[in-house]
């Protein structure tokens, strides 16, 4: 596996992988709009033999915010999710970055110990943030890690 910087030339692997990961997946257009330089954005690509993980970070104000990050199935529990957070958390903090926010679904167990594992803590809650369709309305965690006490 290989993890490399994202530019928009990579939008169609990030978006093949999105549409593996999640449910209401970003198309190729939206990584190609974050990914076309300036604004803060960088983000990440994992590849195997196949595109496995991708990663979009925003860097604002002196705050990062994951704005995704997903692995296919297939590359899963092999490590791509926690390299790509920990190298999003280098840039951020590179970029002068104090903290670094997320949302995830309060039942999205798994997501939810990777970013314990690299030093989030719970932040806050957004009630109904999620739209599940028939499942009704989830719930979001917010998650903050502090960039200012050191490396993790
Ligand atoms: C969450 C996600 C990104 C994790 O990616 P991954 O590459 O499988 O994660 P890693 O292999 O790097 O996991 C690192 C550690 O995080 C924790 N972890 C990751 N997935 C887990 C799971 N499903 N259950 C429990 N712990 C998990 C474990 O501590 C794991 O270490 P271990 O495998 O040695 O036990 C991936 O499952 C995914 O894309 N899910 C669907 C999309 C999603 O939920 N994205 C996050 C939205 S905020």
């Amino acid at each position: 596996m290989e993890l490399t910087a994202a530019t928009a030339a990579d939008a169609p692997d990030m978006a093949a992988v999105h549409a593996q990961a999640f449910d209401k997946p970003w198309d190729e257009a939206d990584f190609d709009a974050l990914l076309d330089g300036g604004s803060g954005v960088f983000g990440f690509v994992v590849r195997g033999e196949d595109p496995a993980g991708v990663l979009v970070c925003r860097t604002v104000a002196g705050e990062a915010e994951i704005l995704t990050v997903g692995v296919a199935p297939w590359a899963r529990r092999r490590g791509v999710g926690q390299a790509l957070m920990t190298a999003a958390l280098g840039v951020a903090r590179q970029a002068g970055a104090q903290a670094v926010f997320l949302e995830v679904d309060v039942g999205n167990s798994g997501a939810v110990a990777l970013y314990e594992r690299l030093g989030f803590h719970r932040a806050g809650l957004r009630r109904g943030y999620y739209d599940r369709g028939a499942a009704g309305r989830a719930d979001a965690l917010v998650m903050r890690l502090d960039l200012t006490s050191g490396p993790d």
